[in-house]
């Protein structure tokens, strides 16, 4: 680290996210030199396990999910050093006291200053009694920063979340909290930022005069896999829209920030989300918002089970595992330009992509009556290709004068050499810097959640009224519909 080094209390360290993203992403920093010899972490879980133990788990975990594997046997010792754990009871305060001098020891021997991160890899509902304890417990009595890194869902609705932000802020400040949306860890959701402020042949066509719609997909080929207790409570608008979908949405559509600093880009994300135009009324969320749930379907050979037959869904659950919609913001740059979004499990492709449709030339005396010309392109592909790819019309060579579209295509992931880093390293790093630019502020929480909630509440008074697809499909024909009635259709994702 830049700035002194930290203890990192890893609450829920027996769990999946530590084992896949956690770990792996502490280990990459490691590699890559951004975490010096001076910190440590700790894994908290309730059940006992033995430091050789907890050892031998980040071991696996690195091996199986990390983009850099284990050098060798020293290095593997040097860096497994730093870590400890801790079987902890989080109701019981006379843990966090032994947790506190299990701290100071570690603060001696890496000459720490007392900074704490405490990453709560835990439900929700934990939340608000874990920061409690952590201070009776005196675990914020240290000299340094205190810092909360906490996961979505952020509430499930607009006043859980206001009630769940009270919680935290009796303990810790707005500054100290860190949502998690790793979507914005995620390398080409930053570089929108970049392509968008630091190119002269976007961003002066960046408005309703030349864009005719942007088109967001974040299409999954996986179900619910073990997460059915969850999702069927959550559903596509709560697991994605909510937080995943509206950041993206917020990075295309901000106006340039005056400095690039944290507050200063967070205050025009958070314009954007004042500007969506909320749904007057149900009629209005069913004109313009599609939901739909996955029957059976194939992929391949594969049989495909409907979401109903899914461990622990109810099997008359109406849960929505995709939803698309059309969304306005209501500013000077974007009046009229349609943002269409859509996510769902199931669906053909594993893809993130954003599609920046221009509007058509007018039809000119050069080109005459006999073409229809395709309109230009900008696609930024997130994930997991990572690439730019723009479609441009151009004279197909040997013929008279047939136009053809043309793609010139910039495939991040194709350089040999890239290996970006995964969103959880960035996102670590950046809280452990103290940097809050890529996490999420409660008021834009908040305003997400007024925006949402519209949604949900309209599909609540009409809970049967849900469209199915096959497993495997791009969706039911609403979706589609949906764009058709402006003119536009969904661009293939590649
Ligand atoms: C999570 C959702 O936030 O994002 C999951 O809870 C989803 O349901 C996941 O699968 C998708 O993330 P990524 O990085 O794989 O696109």
């Amino acid at each position: 680290l830049k700035t002194p080094g930290a203890v990192f209390f890893i609450f829920g360290a027996t769990g999946d996210l530590a084992r896949r993203k956690l770990f792996p992403a502490i280990y990459s920093l490691y590699r890559e030199g951004k975490l010096a010899e001076d910190f440590a972490v700790i894994g908290v879980a309730r059940r006992p396990r033995s430091r050789e133990e907890f050892h031998d788990d980040l071991y696996n975990s690195i091996q199986e999910f990390c983009r850099y594997k284990v050098l060798d046997t020293a290095h593997w010792n040097r860096f497994a050093e730093h870590f400890e754990y801790k079987s902890l009871d989080i109701n019981n305060i006379d843990g966090y006291h032994e947790l506190r001098e299990q701290t100071e020891v570690l603060e001696k021997r890496y000459g720490i200053p007392g900074n704490r991160l405490f990453y709560l890899a835990l439900a929700p509902e934990l939340f608000g009694s874990v920061s409690v304890n952590l201070q009776k417990g005196g675990m914020l009595d240290s000299a340094g920063w205190h810092r909360l890194v906490i996961e979505k869902p952020f509430g499930y609705d607009l006043l859980s979340a206001q009630k769940l932000n009270e919680e935290l802020s009796h303990v810790f400040k707005e500054e100290e909290i860190y949502r998690i949306d790793h979507y914005l860890g995620k390398e080409m959701v930053q570089n929108i930022e970049v392509i968008r402020f630091g190119n002269a042949f976007f961003e002066p066509l960046w408005n309703n005069k030349h864009i005719a719609n942007v088109q967001i997909t974040l299409s999954e080929t996986v179900g619910v896999e073990e997460r059915g207790g969850y999702y069927d409570h959550a559903g596509a608008l709560r697991d994605m829209g909510q937080n995943h979908m509206l950041q993206m949405l917020t990075m295309i559509a901000m106006e340039p920030p005056s400095r690039l600093l944290p507050e200063d880009i967070r205050d025009e994300k958070v314009k954007v989300l004042r500007s969506l135009r909320p749904y007057a009324s149900a009629a209005e969320v069913e004109e313009n918002v599609v939901r739909a749930q996955y029957t059976q379907g194939e992929s391949g050979n594969q049989k495909l089970p409907a979401y109903r037959e899914e461990d622990k869904v109810d099997p008359n659950s109406n849960t929505e595992t995709y939803f698309s919609a059309k969304v306005l913001v209501d500013n000077f740059r974007w009046a009229g330009v349609p943002f269409y979004i859509r996510t769902g499990k199931r669906l053909p492709v594993k893809t993130t992509e954003v599609v920046v449709e221009f509007k058509n030339m007018p039809t000119n005396v050069y080109l005459g009556q006999k073409h229809t010309l395709e309109p230009n392109l900008l696609v930024i592909r997130v994930n997991p290709m990572e690439g730019i790819y723009i479609k441009i019309n151009a004279k197909k060579p040997g013929t008279e004068s047939q136009i053809e579209p043309l793609a010139m295509e910039f495939c991040q992931s194709c350089q040999v050499g890239i290996n970006s880093p995964e969103a959880y390293e960035r996102l670590i790093h950046d809280a452990a810097e103290g940097d809050s630019t890529y996490f999420t502020r409660w008021d834009e929480v908040a305003t997400a959640w007024s925006f949402i909630d519209r949604i949900a509440q309209a599909w609540k008074q009409n809970p049967g009224d849900i469209k199915h697809y096959p497993a495997g499909s791009w969706g039911p024909q609403e979706a589609h519909d949906l764009l058709a009635k402006d003119g536009f259709h969904w661009w293939p994702v590649n």
